[in-house]
């Protein structure tokens, strides 16, 4: 069985991060985005997934390597010279695809506990050409609304209506009977606009819900959303994977290969990455720590992410959905409130109201 992960776009709404590593590749929870994809896709039985690259794909090639012997899988890049959209790079990989079984295919952005053999099941009984996974969301006019009926038959695809029409959304991952692949054209084609619609108007796709937590973690602030509900999910499935001890509050994950020093505080929802070392008596909340990244003594970090191989010095403060990109380091005693800090700087005064440092 086959699968095809979106992974174009620059992944402007995650920079600095995504200035040094393509979005896809960012680590999430301690491992890049789209390994927690590929590993679950594994699981049920998927042996070549494609990735759908415009931009970046040495990188993303030398990376999957070892991913790609680790899971015994084959993973294969599909190169767009131009942008093609959401259903372009489809119909361009249709040689890689079509082998006469349905095949999945993901947004490479969004984290959930994916419910593979669940739309596998469920799309051998419809006999509709598509399964789409959707999820109930608060605010649905940023994603792609689904309406259906009781038996999951898909009545109308909206992407982004700007008025309320439901608040069950597209989740961003799909199961595909081949023949959707001569309804795609070689051309910049968005699924959402262009496709869904059609097939929906005919009735041939259908819906099933997800029924534990979802996030599209394409930005600083859902990304920060999604690692606690990851988190949460981690406490409930693998407990044993969750750091217990005084200095851990909540659901903190942290790398076997990291340094924790004496009297931290440590959590809720805290990830720690391979090499990193925390010092004594730092303070951390509802943070990712990047691999290679040093916090040095009585530095205090909330909701922010900070990337790879930065130094922040002591009695730091550091808030507010502050990301740093990677080789950042922040002098003693600085107060960072919600920057974005591009690769390679060092912040030696302080930033005391959101901005982007150059
Ligand atoms: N190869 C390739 N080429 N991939 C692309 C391109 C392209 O030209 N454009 C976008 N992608 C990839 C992105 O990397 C991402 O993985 C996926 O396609 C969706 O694009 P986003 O830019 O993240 O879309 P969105 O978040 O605004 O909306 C989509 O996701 C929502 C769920 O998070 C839509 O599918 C919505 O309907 C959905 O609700
Ligand atoms: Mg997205």
């Amino acid at each position: 069985m086959k699968a095809l992960i979106l992974v174009g776009g620059y992944g402007t709404r995650l920079r600095p991060l995504t200035l040094s590593y393509p979005k896809p590749l960012v680590e999430f929870c301690n491992k890049p985005m789209v390994f927690h994809q590929i590993e679950a896709l594994a699981a049920v039985g998927v042996n070549e997934v494609v990735l759908a690259v415009s931009y970046q794909p040495q990188a993303m090639q030398d990376f999957l390597e070892s991913e790609q012997q680790k899971l015994g899988i084959k993973i294969t890049c599909s190169r767009e010279t131009e942008p093609l959209g959401t259903a372009g790079p489809i119909k361009l990989a249709e040689s890689l695809l079509n082998d006469g079984e349905p095949f999945f295919v993901l947004n490479s952005d969004i984290i959930c506990d994916y419910p593979f053999q669940k739309m596998l099941d469920f799309h051998r009984k419809h006999g509709g050409i598509g399964t789409i996974l959707v999820t109930q969301v608060e605010e649905p006019s940023k994603y792609g609304v689904v309406l259906f009926d009781k038996d999951g038959k898909i009545e109308r695809f909206v992407e982004k209506p700007p008025k309320f029409v439901g608040n069950r959304i597209n989740a961003g991952a799909y199961l595909f009977h081949p023949v959707i692949l001569r309804k795609l054209l070689l051309r910049a084609t968005s699924i959402e606009k262009e496709v869904f619609p059609e097939l929906a108007a005919e009735g041939l796709l259908y819906a099933v819900e997800l029924d534990s937590f979802w996030a599209d973690i394409g930005q600083p602030k859902d990304y920060l959303t999604g690692m606690c509900l990851y988190l949460s999910n981690i406490r409930n499935k693998e407990p044993e994977n969750i750091m217990y001890g005084p200095e851990f509050i909540g659901n903190v994950l942290v790398d076997p290969s990291a340094k924790i020093g004496q009297n931290c505080r440590l959590g809720p929802d805290c990830v720690i990455g391979r090499d990193c070392i925390v010092e004594d008596g730092v303070r951390l909340i509802r943070t990712t720590l990047l691999p290679g990244t040093r916090v040095k003594s009585h530095s205090w970090i909330s909701d922010s992410i900070i990337g790879w191989q930065c130094t922040i010095g002591e009695w730091v403060r550091i808030e507010n959905n502050t990301v740093l990109g990677e080789d950042v380091s922040v002098s003693d005693e600085i107060y960072v409130n919600g920057a974005s800090v591009l690769p390679h700087k060092n912040v030696t005064t302080d930033i005391p109201d959101p901005t982007i440092l150059m």
